[in-house]
């Protein structure tokens, strides 16, 4: 718990001295108990396999994620993926967005090439979707109350949950204004949001059974965006804990040597 509070701590300081820094959190953010939560919460493995999925069906024909190497998915940590299927998933990537592929233009054939699992993921930056590689990390889902930011101490930073909430806080209003789209989202701030609704439920089959509700696809696809924007997270929430840990063994240790050293003085009368 410790480390998860002083490192929230630290947010929330950096966040009030910041004033609003990221968008997010003017709307109605759920709180979801994600398993990679807390000191000790893990990426569930599969969990992440299916949120790639509902990534790669519903949302990269609009959204890149260009930060993330696709080598990656094969990590240990992560979704975990077979070296041959990451190959096969790389190649199978339509290029839908050139001008921001242009690395992977072959002027020699004058076509662009097939990904291979030592590229990034593609960019696509069409239709004005940003990209997902650090979305996670980049809102905050909760805020306040009145700038402290407790609200983030006690319930972490809240991307994912952002995320989660924005792919489920369709209201089903539609506007448009100077010939965009608008639809109504209880999560995204000043209410209105430019991305049709994504998710509806059941737009996935999943190879291992698990529900494929809007809700459960949101989740999953909020968690593997969590692993996109963070790897690392496992083994720096490790790193923390054993530092934790480390400390307070070095705090008793000292506590005894001053003990110790001070003995032969302390609760002696001295002949001044
Ligand atoms: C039809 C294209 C399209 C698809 C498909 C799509 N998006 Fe978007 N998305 C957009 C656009 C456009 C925006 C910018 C919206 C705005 O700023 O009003 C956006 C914005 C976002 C944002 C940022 C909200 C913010 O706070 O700025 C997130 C998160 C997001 N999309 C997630 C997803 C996820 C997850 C999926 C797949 C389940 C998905 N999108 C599918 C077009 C799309």
């Amino acid at each position: 718990m410790l480390k998860k509070l002083s490192i929230a701590a630290l947010a929330a300081l950096s966040f009030s001295a910041g004033g609003a820094m990221a968008a997010g959190g003017a709307g109605h953010v759920e709180d979801i108990a994600f398993s990679f939560e807390g000191p000790f919460g893990k990426f569930d493995q599969n969990q992440l396999q299916r949120g790639l999925q509902v990534y790669t069906e519903a949302c990269s024909a609009c959204h890149g994620m260009k930060f993330v190497p696709l080598r990656t998915l094969a990590d240990e940590g992560g979704p975990h993926l077979p070296e041959d299927q990451v190959r096969a998933y790389a190649a199978q990537f339509p290029i839908n967005d050139e001008a921001s592929n242009m690395h992977l233009y072959d002027a020699e054939n004058d076509e662009f090439r097939a990904l291979k699992e030592t590229d990034f993921f593609p960019a696509n930056n069409s239709q004005g979707a940003p990209d997902l590689s650090l979305m996670a990390k980049a809102r905050a889902g909760f805020h306040g109350p009145q700038g402290t930011g407790i609200n983030q101490l006690l319930k972490g930073m809240g991307g994912p949950e952002y995320i989660y909430s924005v792919l489920t806080g369709y209201t089903g209003e539609e506007k448009v204004e100077a010939g965009t789209t608008f639809y109504e989202n209880t999560a995204f701030p000043g209410g209105w949001i430019s991305m049709a609704p994504p998710l509806y439920g059941e737009d996935v089959e999943f190879a291992d059974g698990h529900s494929n509700s809007l809700h459960h696809e949101a989740e999953d696809v909020s968690a593997f965006l969590m692993w996109t924007a963070e790897p690392k997270m496992m083994a720096r929430q490790r790193a923390g804990l054993t530092g934790v840990l480390f400390l307070s063994l070095l705090s008793v240790l000292l506590y005894l040597t001053n003990k110790k050293l001070w003995a032969p003085i302390k609760g002696k009368k001295l002949n001044l």
